[in-house]
């Protein structure tokens, strides 16, 4: 059987696969170890890391919807410190790439956390999180601005040679534009998207399901949406883009792919099925082998209008 050439790059950013594990939905890696062998997947996404260790929202945080989820974590997690003392160790420990994944409160703070990791050689590239949907501050007052989306995109470029990925949100009616943002500022790629706000309420006590009242959505119900990001930003913007939302098999991937994503993150599946990403994996290189094609990215961007 001819090998097919699953790799890509994106800057100085090297992915054996396509396959990322979307932020937020494996921890630090460490929440999915069990289930797959973390040296097949392309990539790590962490959990979004703050300055300092954020408490994140009161519960109820989660609520399951008819196509997908509702989530507003509201960016729990250690904060810069004890990741690199606690968390690191454990990633270090595996040949795959790790993507730290930056939330903040303020331009200064996404600063200031690029600017400590970026000497932690176990991180390969940083994603900006400037498409948070359930927290007050440094959520979407940055990702729907595409004046704070350059200055965030310039200054934390400034502090790191790491490939910088900005984390688009699709709570905007021009995600290009901010694309080209991002791209103008000298960002490496974009990841689109993060989850769409969305609201669900008990019929009898009549409150909302969620104590933050909003939430963001994901899973199956935003790959549609997800799918038409992807193909603006690819039709518009000279930019690697990393396709995420509601996928759920390989045949999604594939999707993903056609519309411009040159590689994609899995989310909401790894809570479903633990071990479908690494089955993923082997499933495109059979679908590559079917259709005759032998390196993989030959799919970016190949849909025909
Ligand atoms: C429970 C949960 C927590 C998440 N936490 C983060 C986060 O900390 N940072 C971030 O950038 N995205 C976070 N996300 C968004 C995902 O990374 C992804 O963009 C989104 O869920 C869409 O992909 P999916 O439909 O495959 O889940 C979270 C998503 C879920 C479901």
């Amino acid at each position: 059987m001819t090998k097919v050439d699953l790799s890509l790059q994106i800057g100085s950013l090297k992915l054996r696969n396509p396959i990322m594990l979307a932020s937020g939905t494996v921890g630090y890696g460490n929440e999915i170890a069990e289930f797959i062998d973390l040296n097949k997947i392309g990539g790590i996404v962490t959990k979004s890391i703050s300055l300092k260790p954020r408490k994140g929202n009161p519960p109820q945080r989660i609520v399951e919807t008819p196509a997908g989820m509702l989530n507003a974590i509201g960016l729990a997690n250690v904060g810069v410190e004890q990741f690199l003392k606690e968390k690191i160790p454990f990633l270090s420990k595996y040949d795959v790439p790790i993507i730290c994944n930056i939330a903040a409160s303020s331009v200064d703070e996404y600063v200031e956390c690029t600017r400590i990791l970026t000497s932690e050689e176990t991180i390969k590239a940083f994603e900006i999180n400037v498409s948070c949907p359930n927290v007050k501050e440094g959520g979407l007052q940055f990702g729907n601005s595409c004046a704070m989306v350059s200055e965030i995109t310039a200054k934390v470029k400034a502090v790191t040679d790491k490939p910088i990925i900005i984390k688009l949100s699709p709570n905007v009616s021009n995600i290009s534009e901010f694309a080209k943002a991002v791209k103008d500022e000298g960002g490496d790629a974009v990841s689109a998207i993060n989850t769409l706000v969305g609201a669900a309420f008990d019929i009898f006590t009549r409150r909302p399901k969620l104590k933050n009242v909003t939430g963001g959505l994901s899973g199956p119900a935003i790959k549609p949406v997800a799918l038409a990001k992807v193909l603006e930003i690819k039709q518009k913007v000279d930019i690697p883009i990393i396709g995420i939302g509601g996928i759920m098999n390989w045949k999604d991937v594939v999707e993903f792919m056609i519309a411009g994503a040159s590689a994609v993150q899995i989310g909401t599946l790894n809570f479903i099925d633990p071990y479908a990403s690494q089955r993923i994996v082997g499933e495109l290189e059979k679908y590559c082998l079917q259709i005759g094609i032998d390196k993989i990215s030959e799919l970016t961007g190949s849909y025909i209008l």
